[in-house]
């Protein structure tokens, strides 16, 4: 089976890609390194021919709230078009637990309208909505630092690898069209400040983390369970701790 990976050089992206083909598929990374670029619209309508399958795991160069509603809007037409003009049954899009009831993310409004514009197509679809990466904690630490000090909201965190992901994605996409928003997410609940405290810790990093309610996490204030899943939820197997020790330099 072809599957189209858009974003398939990415954090997700390649490990789906790697995934499938592990399986024996047809997985063809698609992205602007490899002359696919959803943006403008270019290569697109080629890679998707004989298809059977198309995954979205791409992500915007810009997090700004123009430049990301911009990309996910215009990339989502993009791609349901030439979907449409290749007949390829099963859009599989990759999102983020709890993007519904952030709205004053700029970012997460912008997964929103890319989740609606998949909906109401007439593409066959699935949506996973991921919890955050282990990968990102560090990422979320430079962002959430001002004068040295981290600042994150003490609400529940739910974090999955990326690996667990990116399977779970590929495993969707050899599946039918669920029509439907699935939620997955990492096996264990932390406190944000707690996980990202430990994650400097254990890499020497000597900034100090602080617990502040109302410190803005992409832009949003969150509640207590804003980032975790509901109940009927997937949980993937790997911990934060096993995550550590694989991803740890290896003694020579
Ligand atoms: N970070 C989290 O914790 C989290 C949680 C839940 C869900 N998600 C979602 O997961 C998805 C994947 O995230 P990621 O961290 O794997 O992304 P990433 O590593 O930043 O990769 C982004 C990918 O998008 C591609 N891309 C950029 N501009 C493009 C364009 N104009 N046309 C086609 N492809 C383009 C990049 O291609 P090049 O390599 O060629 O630049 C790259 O392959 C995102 O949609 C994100 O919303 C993230």
């Amino acid at each position: 089976m072809k599957v189209v990976i858009i974003g398939g050089t990415g954090l997700i992206g390649s490990n789906v890609v790697a995934n499938l083909q592990a399986q024996g598929h047809d997985a063809v990374a698609a992205s602007p390194n490899s002359g696919v670029n959803t943006l403008t619209g270019e290569g697109l309508a080629e890679v998707v021919q004989d298809a059977a399958v198309v995954v979205d795991v791409s992500n915007s160069p810009s997090f700004e709230d123009a430049a990301v509603l911009e990309f996910f809007e215009t990339s989502t037409r993009h791609i349901l078009t030439a979907m449409t003009g290749a007949g390829v049954g099963h859009l599989v899009a990759l999102s983020v637990v709890g993007s519904e009831r952030l709205p004053d993310s700029g970012y997460l409004r912008a997964k929103v309208a890319q989740e609606k514009l998949i909906a109401t197509s007439s593409i066959p679809y699935t949506i996973v909505h991921a919890t955050q990466f282990f990968e990102f904690i560090g990422r979320i630490a430079d962002e959430a630092t001002d004068e040295g000090v981290v600042r994150l909201p003490p609400v529940l965190f739910q974090p999955a690898a990326a690996a667990d992901v990116s399977a779970v994605v590929a495993d969707v996409a050899r599946g039918a069209p669920l029509m439907a928003t699935i939620e997955i997410g990492g096996p264990e609940q932390y406190r944000f400040d707690e996980l990202v405290r430990k994650h400097l810790e254990a890499h020497g990093d000597p900034r100090v983390v602080v617990a502040d309610p109302h410190a803005r996490y992409f832009n949003t204030e969150l509640d207590e369970r804003s980032l975790v899943p509901g109940d009927g939820a997937r949980l993937l197997p790997t911990t934060y701790d096993e995550w550590a020790r694989r991803s740890a330099p290896q003694e020579p």
